[in-house]
Formats: structure tokens, C-alpha cells, sequence
């Protein structure tokens, strides 16, 4: 299956030791086929919110999700949220965003993903191909996110496949380390 999100969210399982912790997420750019479902299972404390730039897509997610009050879903541009005066999350999920395509907007909004974190926060990111990776190396460099250790977090080996062939987790540093 094309978008088979295994390894996104073995990865989330594997890297993410206190799971319920996490009362923050933000997913940028879901598109409609983003395991949002999954995600909330996985973190059970959590409060989701979604933010794509195409009105289609965020209409069926905001009919998908409507009974559930753990999902919020929002038409807006990745940085616009990021920017936000309660954009502090515990976790930020970006999930194959065709990095290349859209360079500047999501350049833009790369930047700003360490001051939306919470200290410690996570930031994991899932690109399909090498240039993609280069990409986000370049516009996270000079940042507070640091590598996590441990790539590809997952426990056993899962085939490079779908959407989610490279995986990369993020962590802001403590305000003391900063
Ligand atoms: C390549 S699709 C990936 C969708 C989904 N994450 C997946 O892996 O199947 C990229 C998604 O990001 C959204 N997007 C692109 N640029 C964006 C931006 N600057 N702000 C918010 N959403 C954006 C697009 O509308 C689209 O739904």
C-alpha cells in the first residue's frame, strides 16, 4: 500500500518512550491520508490538530472527524499556525510534505518549528527520497532541534517503502542546554 504508515508510527512508538506525556500534537500538511486515527490511539492524552493549506482536504478531514473532540482541523498555512500565540506543542508531525515542490513555503515554515515546541519537544519528519533529506538537513541546521538518536527507531528491520522511507526525529533542547 502506498501510504502504509508502519514505520511512521513504529518510529513514533520506539522514539517516544512517555507516550502519555504528550497532551500537544500538531500535524502539518495531513493531506487525507495521514494515520490521524492511529496517532491519537498512540498518544491517549493528547489533543490533535491538523493543518493543511488545501480547503478540499481539510472539508473531508473536518467531516471525518467531526464526533471527535480530540481532533481539531484548520485551513491555514504551515507557518501561520506555527506562528500562533499558543503554538506550543509537544509534538509536531510532517509527514512526506514534498519538500522540493513547495520549497520556500516550507523552508518558511521549518524555520519556525523550534519556537512552536515545547522544550524537549519532538519534531518527526518522513521524506521519500534523498534530496528531500538534504533539504530539511539545510533548513533545520543552525536551529535548537537536535538529531535523535537511534534512526530508523525502529525495533526490528521494516522495508523502506511508501511515503515514509526516511524518518526523522527531532528534539528541542532544554532551555538550560540552550
Ligand atoms: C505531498 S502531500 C502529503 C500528504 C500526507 N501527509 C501524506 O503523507 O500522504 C502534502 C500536503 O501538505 C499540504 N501543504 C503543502 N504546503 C503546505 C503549507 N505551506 N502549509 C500547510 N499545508 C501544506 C498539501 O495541501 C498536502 O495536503
Amino acid at each position: 500500500m502506498f501510504s502504509d504508515p508502519t514505520r511512521l508510527l513504529d518510529a513514533l512508538t520506539n522514539a517516544i518512550v512517555e507516550r502519555t506525556a504528550i497532551d500537544r500534537i500538531l500535524n502539518l500538511g495531513p493531506g487525507l491520508e495521514d494515520p490521524i486515527e492511529e496517532v491519537l490511539a498512540l498518544f491517549p492524552s493528547a489533543a490533535l490538530r491538523a493543518v493543511d493549506q488545501d480547503v478540499d482536504v481539510c472539508r473531508r478531514l473536518q467531516d471525518q472527524f467531526r464526533a471527535n473532540n480530540r481532533v481539531r482541523i484548520s485551513h491555514a498555512e504551515a507557518s501561520d499556525a506555527l506562528t500562533e500565540a499558543d503554538a506550543t506543542y509537544d509534538l509536531i508531525i510532517l509527514r512526506h510534505p514534498n519538500i522540493s515542490e513547495n520549497k520556500t513555503s516550507w523552508f518558511g515554515a521549518l524555520r519556525l518549528v523550534p519556537q512552536a515546541l515545547k522544550a524537549e519537544g519532538h519534531f518527526v519528519v518522513t521524506l521519500y527520497d534523498l534530496a528531500e533529506l538534504d533539504l530539511l538537513q539545510e533548513a533545520t541546521a543552525h536551529s535548537p532541534l537536535r538529531e535523535k538518536p537511534g534512526a530508523p527507531y525502529t525495533q526490528v528491520p521494516i522495508a523502506l517503502r511508501g511515503q515514509d522511507r526516511y524518518i526523522q526525529i527531532y528534539v528541542t533542547l532544554k532551555d538550560a542546554d540552550e
